[in-house]
C-alpha cells in the first residue's frame, strides 16, 4: 500500500509574525513573570500552547461576519441568528448569551444552586467550582476513578461514574442534587471524552430522581469525534448528529464558545425549560448585559453564529484539529516522555508528577517544568496540577489532585506542524535533563483562583 497523507483542510490567507526569543531574554522575562506562564507577556513567547481558549483562527466567512453584526442594543439580528445556530447543532431552544463561558457559569449556578447544595460533577473545572461554590453549593466529584490515572488508557475517561452518583443520592437525597455538572471532554482530567452510552444512563438515572443535567458542552465537537472513534455503532455518523445527540441527553449547558466554537470571545448557556431561562434572563440583565446581547457585540454573536456552523459543517474540521494534537502527543511518547493516555482532544498534558518525581507536590512540580519549558525554547504551557486546585473554601487546606500536569493546550487553526517539532523537541530535550529541575515556592498566594496571578520563585 502506497502510503496516502491527509492535511488540514483550509489554507493560509494571512500570518501573524511571532517573537524569536533568547535565552538570556527569557531568563528575564521568567522571573519578571514570578515563574507563573500566566503573567508572561505573549510577546515573549514563541509558541503559545497557554490555552486552546478565545486562540483559534476564524475562517474568512466568520471575519466577514464581523462586518455584518448588527449592533443594535436591543433585539438584535445578530442575536437572533446566534439563537438559531444553537438551535440547529445543539438542540436547546431557549439561548442566553453571556460574554463567556464563567458568565454562563455564573448565571446558571445562581439561578439553580441553594445554599447547602451539592452539585456532583466529573472532575471540577476552575471556574465552574468556583461558581458553584459561590452560590452556595458543593462541589462533589463523581468522574470514575481512571481519570485520575495518568497512563490508564481507559476510552472514556471523562464518564460519570453512576455508583459514585447514586451513593451521593444516598446520603444526601436527590432534593439537595439540583443538576448534575457533566463536562464534555473533561478538560481536566487531559481533555478526556463521556461515552454516549454514559450520557443515557447519567440522564436516565437523574430524570428517575427529579435531578437535572447540565452539561458544560465547551468542548462537546472534540467529545464527539471521540465517540466516532471509540464507540460500536457511532463509527458511520457525522460528529453534527452526535454533538445533537449528546445534548439531548441534557436538559441544559453552559458553554465557553472561546473552544469549539472557534470565536476568539463569547459564550452561553442554553436550556429546554422557559422558566429556568425567564430566571437566567432576570439575572443577566443585571451581571451581563441586556439578553439579546449578554456581554457581545453583535458582531461578535454574528461571527460565533457561523463558527458554530463550521465547526460542525464537515467531520474533516476536527478530524484535522484532533489529528495535529495527536501528532504532537505521538512524537512525546517516542521521546519517552510520560504523558495522560489516551492523547486528549484539545491539547498533551505531561504528567509532571512523574517527570519529577524528585520534587514534592508542595513545591509545584508542574509549576516549575511549565517554567523549565519555556527557558528552554519559549513555549509557553500552563500549570494544571495542585497550584489551579487551590485550597477547600470550608478547611483552607490545599487540594491535593492526582493529577500534576503540565497542559500544552492546541490553539485550532493557528500553528503548523513544524511548530509541532520545534515543540516536542524541547520537552523531549527538558526532560533530559530533568535531575536539574529544581521546585518553587509562593512569593504571592491570590486568595482565590490562585492560578492566575500568583508569583513564585526557586525554592
Ligand atoms: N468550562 C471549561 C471546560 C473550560 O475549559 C473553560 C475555560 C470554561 C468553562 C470557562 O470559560 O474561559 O470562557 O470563561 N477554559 C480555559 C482553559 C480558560 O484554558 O482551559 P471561559
Amino acid at each position: 500500500m502506497t502510503r496516502r497523507s491527509w492535511a488540514e483542510p483550509w489554507k493560509i490567507k494571512m500570518v501573524e509574525p511571532i517573537t524569536m526569543t533568547t535565552r538570556a531574554h527569557r531568563e528575564q522575562a521568567l522571573q519578571a513573570a514570578g515563574y507563573n506562564s500566566f503573567l508572561l507577556q505573549s510577546d515573549d513567547v514563541y509558541i503559545d500552547l497557554l490555552t486552546d481558549s478565545g486562540t483559534s483562527a476564524m475562517s474568512d466567512h466568520m471575519w466577514a461576519g464581523l462586518m455584518e453584526g448588527d449592533e443594535a442594543y436591543a433585539g438584535s439580528r445578530s442575536f437572533r441568528h446566534l439563537c438559531e445556530a444553537v438551535e440547529e447543532v445543539y438542540g436547546y431552544p431557549e439561548t442566553i448569551p453571556t460574554h463567556q463561558g464563567r458568565g454562563a457559569e455564573h448565571i446558571m449556578s445562581q439561578v439553580l444552586i441553594s445554599p447547602g447544595d451539592s452539585v456532583p460533577g466529573n472532575m471540577y473545572f476552575t471556574t465552574t467550582r468556583f461558581h458553584q461554590e459561590y452560590a452556595g453549593g458543593r462541589f462533589v466529584d463523581v468522574i470514575v476513578d481512571e481519570a485520575h490515572q495518568p497512563s490508564s488508557t481507559h476510552p472514556f475517561k471523562g464518564n460519570v461514574d453512576l455508583a459514585k452518583l447514586q451513593a451521593l443520592i444516598d446520603e444526601v437525597g436527590a432534593d439537595k442534587i439540583p443538576y448534575v455538572s457533566a463536562e464534555t471532554n473533561v478538560n481536566m482530567a487531559g481533555g478526556q471524552p463521556m461515552s454516549m452510552a454514559n450520557l443515557r444512563d447519567l440522564y436516565a438515572l437523574c430524570s428517575r430522581h427529579g435531578i437535572l443535567v447540565m452539561l458544560d458542552a465547551t468542548r462537546a465537537l472534540e467529545n464527539a469525534w471521540f465517540i466516532k472513534q471509540r464507540e460500536p455503532g457511532y463509527e458511520n455518523k457525522s460528529v453534527r448528529e452526535i454533538v445533537l445527540e449528546i445534548c439531548s441527553y441534557s436538559d441544559g449547558a453552559t458553554v465557553s464558545s472561546k473552544k469549539d466554537n472557534l470565536v476568539n470571545i463569547g459564550g452561553f448557556m442554553a436550556v429546554r425549560d422557559p422558566e429556568i431561562a425567564r430566571k437566567a434572563r432576570a439575572l443577566l440583565v443585571a451581571f451581563e448585559g441586556l439578553q439579546t446581547y449578554g456581554g457581545m457585540a453583535g458582531r461578535d454573536m454574528e461571527a460565533l453564529s457561523r463558527g458554530i456552523r463550521e465547526m460542525v459543517a464537515s467531520d474533516d474540521h476536527v478530524r484535522a484539529r484532533i489529528g495535529q494534537v495527536e501528532y504532537l502527543g505521538n512524537l512525546l511518547i517516542g521521546g519517552g516522555v510520560p504523558i495522560v493516555l489516551p492523547i486528549g482532544g484539545h491539547g498533551v498534558f505531561v504528567d509532571a508528577g512523574a517527570v519529577l518525581s524528585h520534587i514534592p507536590q508542595d513545591e509545584f512540580p508542574a509549576q516549575a517544568l511549565t517554567a523549565a519549558v519555556y527557558l528552554d525554547s519559549g513555549v509557553r504551557g500552563m500549570e494544571r496540577g495542585i497550584v489551579s486546585a487551590g485550597r477547600d473554601a470550608t478547611t483552607g487546606e490545599n487540594h491535593r489532585p492526582k493529577l500534576e500536569l503540565m497542559r500544552l493546550a492546541i490553539p485550532r487553526r493557528v500553528y503548523t506542524q513544524s511548530h509541532m517539532d520545534v515543540v516536542a523537541e524541547s520537552i523531549i530535550e527538558v526532560y533530559r535533563q530533568r535531575e536539574q529541575i529544581r521546585g518553587l515556592r509562593f512569593t504571592y498566594e491570590p486568595p482565590a483562583l490562585r492560578f492566575f496571578q500568583a508569583r513564585f520563585e526557586p525554592v
